[in-house]
């Protein structure tokens, strides 16, 4: 069966590896792929122990070599697939308990990965042992098989399977669980003993959710595994808002990959490679190759690093994670390593080219299984972890699990052949393989409730990160577990603190689409991209949201406001234009100054009250339009302060009849002085005027009839305290609203036409000749009440609020004012400043001839 030859060539990683010669001893090609342990039962094993490798690399070898499809070599790390192997059948050769006084023994035959070439083997086992000459259905050298251990990959279980099934010949798969392989119509013998992957997609998904990562690539073999997996993460993916940037099928070959495969493949920062390590080790090599170094790889299996290029570029795994089954650690294992030398099982053909490769040894020309000169710490202990290590892999767990199986099953049938033939075969065991069958088949029921050598089990995972520091240690440290049984929320446990990414990653990386939409912000998902592709766009006014990624914000409650930042409501607060505030304040001060101004005025007119230019006047009109003043300057403080109803309406009422009252004033005294000069009226009617006083009845009765109109406002529609929550930000407004506002403009129209009306009296007397003629002054402060009240009304109503009111009162405020200052200003000013033009003596003076013309009021 020296059918081809494997080429292998050596690390060198440190002195103890020291440089690969090429000079290989002849006999190292000799030493046959297969050997056997004998045993009164054997277990057939079929496994490869090499994988294959590119054909470029090996250009620059001398040695002579030839190939058949690809070159291959040695792959160490499967080796411990054998000591699992030997391991197993140790124990129970060893315990008196199980299957007492019959030994298992097994064939083991390196597998290669054509099918032409593992049927081969399979028949050539099954019928002629070492023997060319196949003769079917003859055992000829009558071992008493029991059953075929196959892996790792489903192709290699599923070719044996196809010959095995003929028989009925009981087989175990140790490989990765796979569901074609379960098709009991198809192969009716064959039995998983690998933990099955059905928790695989949500172990990963919770990885990603607890990252946040949701724009991931994924890379799958092309077979039913890579369409079965990707319908789970397609689902569970789908489930947790997470979106698959690409999905990438590997082919059969894996030279094949051309440039287009690894396109766009940057787009994420986080891609999932799920496969069997058959069906992978060409894309890792490419990753290796091409440096993508800036991706974390989430992988299902353990990357073999192989030969010395792997192991300088492995840092395109640093940080990667991989999930693989846990298991129980079998520390029985890793000391049994420790004992494992050529002397000890020299029917093993690898232990030999081991020890020859890596510790110098010599080949013994007569016997190629003798060896000579090697380094005396040999042992498979001192290997590197990347070469050969010395934890039990899963691989090597299922096989240890498998040939328990067997070996429980084979228990179980000698029991029952003891039972029914007690006395017949007291020392041996005779029986057909597929006896086995049905006792195989109930240790699968019954592993369901988990035997004790059972050691995985299908439902947890563990998480192992890649360490490449210091540069080619190449660790995998576990940094944390999955358990799918566990509670919801306590599934995925992690050391987070413990996790190295990929060099280029300074905090935990991300993997996203979009930027995730903050608080105050909602999702606008684009059109023709996936779900997790958006952008965000800020709440509308007065809706917030509160959480990130939300896809709609929501409308703060009656009363509250949203904050700036759209991420909250507050409660709204009452506001009103208080003294506190400053143009509270303000207009209230004014208010206060100028009634103050007003009554000081008062007592300017009452300390002169007999000078010429107060009793010229109409003294009695000019007091009654200084206290009128004084209200309509402290009416103003009505709309200062929290409203009430009653400030509602008094406010609006005292404004009215106090103005009017002012404006009545004024009209009398602009008739007054008109009636005193006009000389066109007969005398008799004038004099009957003045006497009786006339004039000021306009003042009663112009109130009067404001009074009326303010009573229909009141009795209608009167002000009322009205609410407005949308003019300040963050604030409910408390304010008056006037109830009518065509009872308002009506006051306000009024108050005009008498501000014109007096404004007409007052022009037609404006050129009288009189020292103390006050006709000119009362047509423009007239002019000036209209021109407030007519610029008022558009400000008014294009302003909201507080200042609304303030408004109000300023006009109010300014109007009075102008009053004030205008019909009063000069008075004062003569009377405190110019005391020489107030005198009798003055007058006569200056219009001797008009003297009688004075109204003597
Ligand atoms: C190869 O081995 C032969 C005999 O074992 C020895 O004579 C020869 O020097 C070796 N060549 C090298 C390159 O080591
Ligand atoms: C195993 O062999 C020993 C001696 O050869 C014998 O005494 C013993 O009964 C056997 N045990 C069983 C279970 O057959
Ligand atoms: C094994 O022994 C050789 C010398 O015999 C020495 O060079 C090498 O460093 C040793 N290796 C280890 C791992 O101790
Ligand atoms: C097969 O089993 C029988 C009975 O246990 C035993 O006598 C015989 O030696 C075994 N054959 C081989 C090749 O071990
Ligand atoms: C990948 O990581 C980089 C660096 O942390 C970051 O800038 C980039 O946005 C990430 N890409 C994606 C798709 O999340
Ligand atoms: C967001 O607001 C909702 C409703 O107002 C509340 O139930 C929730 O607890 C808030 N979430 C956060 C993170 O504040």
């Amino acid at each position: 069966m020296i059918s081809w030859i494997f080429i292998f060539r050596l690390l060198q990683i440190s002195n103890f590896f020291s440089a690969f010669s090429y000079n290989i001893s002849t006999c190292y090609y000799k030493i046959s792929e297969e050997f056997h342990r004998e045993g009164d039962v054997v277990i057939g094993a079929f496994f490869p122990l090499h994988t294959f490798y590119s054909l470029k690399k090996m250009q620059h070898s001398t040695i002579p070599y030839y190939y058949l499809d690809n070159v291959i070599q040695y792959n160490f790390k499967n080796y411990q697939y054998i000591l699992a192997l030997q391991f197993a059948i140790e124990e129970i050769n060893g315990n008196p308990n199980l299957l007492p006084n019959i030994s298992l023994g097994f064939d083991f035959y390196n597998v290669r990965f054509t099918g032409k070439y593992i049927l081969d083997i399979t028949f050539n086992w099954l019928t002629a042992l070492g023997e060319r000459n196949y003769i079917p259905n003859y055992n000829c050298k009558k071992r008493n098989f029991t059953a075929a251990l196959t892996g790792t990959s489903w192709i290699t279980s599923a070719q044996i399977g196809t010959l095995l099934q003929l028989f009925k010949f009981p087989q175990i798969n140790f490989g990765p669980y796979d569901l074609l392989l379960s098709d009991r119509g198809q192969y009716s013998s064959l039995y998983q003993i690998s933990p099955k992957d059905t928790s695989l997609s949500l172990a990963i998904v919770s990885l990603m959710v607890h990252f946040r990562w949701s724009w991931i690539g994924l890379i799958l073999p092309n077979d039913h595994k890579g369409n079965k997996i990707l319908s789970d993460f397609r689902e569970e993916m789908e489930r947790n808002g997470i979106c698959l940037a690409f999905v990438k099928m590997t082919s059969d070959t894996w030279t094949s990959y051309v440039a287009k495969f690894w396109e766009n493949m940057d787009e994420t920062n986080v891609t999932i490679i799920y496969g069997d390590i058959d069906s992978l080790e060409g894309i890792m090599r490419n990753i290796e190759q091409r440096l993508l170094t800036w991706n974390i790889w989430i992988m299902n299996i353990e990357h073999h690093v192989i030969d010395r290029a792997d192991y300088f570029i492995l840092d395109s795994f640093h940080g990667s994670l991989i999930f693989k089954h846990s298991y129980r650690e079998n520390f029985e294992f890793t000391k049994f390593i420790q004992t494992v030398n050529p002397n000890k099982y020299p029917e093993d053909v690898y232990l030999p080219k081991l020890w020859y490769l890596f510790f110098k040894c010599s080949f013994s020309d007569t016997n190629c299984h003798v060896l000579g000169n090697c380094q005396t710490n040999a042992s498979l202990e001192v290997f590197p972890s990347h070469i050969f290590d010395v934890a039990m892999n899963a691989e090597s767990t299922s096989i240890y699990n498998g040939v328990y199986a067997v070996a429980h099953s084979l228990h179980e049938m000698r029991l029952q052949q003891l039972q029914m033939q007690p006395y017949e075969n007291p020392h041996g065991m005779v029986f057909f393989p597929w006896q086995l069958n049905s006792f195989l088949k109930d240790i699968e029921v019954k592993d369901k409730r988990s035997l004790d050598w059972r050691q995985t089990i299908d439902t947890e995972y563990d998480i192992l990160n890649i360490w490449n520091m210091p540069k080619g240690l190449g660790l995998k440290v576990k940094i944390g577990s999955f358990s799918a049984n566990a509670p919801q929320g306590q599934q995925l446990s992690l050391s987070e603190q413990m996790i190295q990414w990929p060099a280029i990653f300074s905090e935990i990386p991300q993997s996203v689409c979009s930027e995730s939409c903050g608080p105050g912000f909602r999702k606008v998902t684009l059109e023709g991209k996936a779900i997790c592709c958006y952008k965000c766009t800020p709440c509308a006014d007065n809706e917030i949201s509160n959480e990130t990624d939300v896809d709609k914000c929501v409308k703060c409650p009656e009363r509250h406001y949203a904050n700036k930042e759209k991420s909250n409501c507050f409660q709204k607060s009452v506001s009103f234009l208080a003294y506190e505030d400053p143009l509270g304040m303000a207009v209230a001060s004014i208010a206060l100054c100028l009634s103050a101004l007003t009554a000081f005025v008062i007592g300017i007119f009452v300390k002169h009250r007999d000078t010429p230019i107060v009793k010229a006047n109409n003294r009695a009109l000019s007091y009654i339009l200084l206290i009128t003043l004084t209200f309509c300057f402290l009416c103003s403080l009505n709309f200062i302060g929290k409203p009430t109803t009653a400030s509602c309406i008094l406010q609006q009422t005292t404004f009215a009849v106090a103005f009017t009252m002012a404006l009545g004033t004024v009209l009398a005294k602009a008739i007054t002085v008109v009636l005193a000069f006009k000389i066109s009226f007969p005398g008799r009617m004038v004099r009957w005027l003045m006497i009786s006083r006339g004039p000021n009845y306009i003042i009663p009765i112009s109130t009067l009839i404001q009074l009326i109109i303010c009573g229909i406002w009141m009795a209608t529609s009167p002000p009322f305290i009205d609410q407005d929550a949308h003019t300040e930000y963050g604030h409910i407004l408390i304010l008056c609203n006037k109830g009518s506002a065509v009872a308002f403009h009506s006051v306000l129209g009024y108050l005009c036409f008498m501000a014109l009306g007096s404004y007409a009296m007052a022009f037609l007397s404006r050129n009288l000749p009189d020292t103390f003629n006050e006709s000119k002054f009362l047509s423009f402060s007239m002019l000036v009440f209209f021109c407030v009240w007519v610029t008022f009304l558009p400000v008014y109503h294009s302003t909201k609020g507080k200042v609304m009111v303030a408004m109000e009162v300023f006009s109010i405020l300014a109007s009075s004012t102008a009053l004030l200052v205008f019909i009063f200003g000069p008075k004062c000013y003569i009377i405190l400043l110019r005391p020489d033009k107030n005198s009798f003596n003055h007058i006569r003076k200056k219009t001797p001839s008009r003297k009688k013309k004075f109204p003597k009021i």
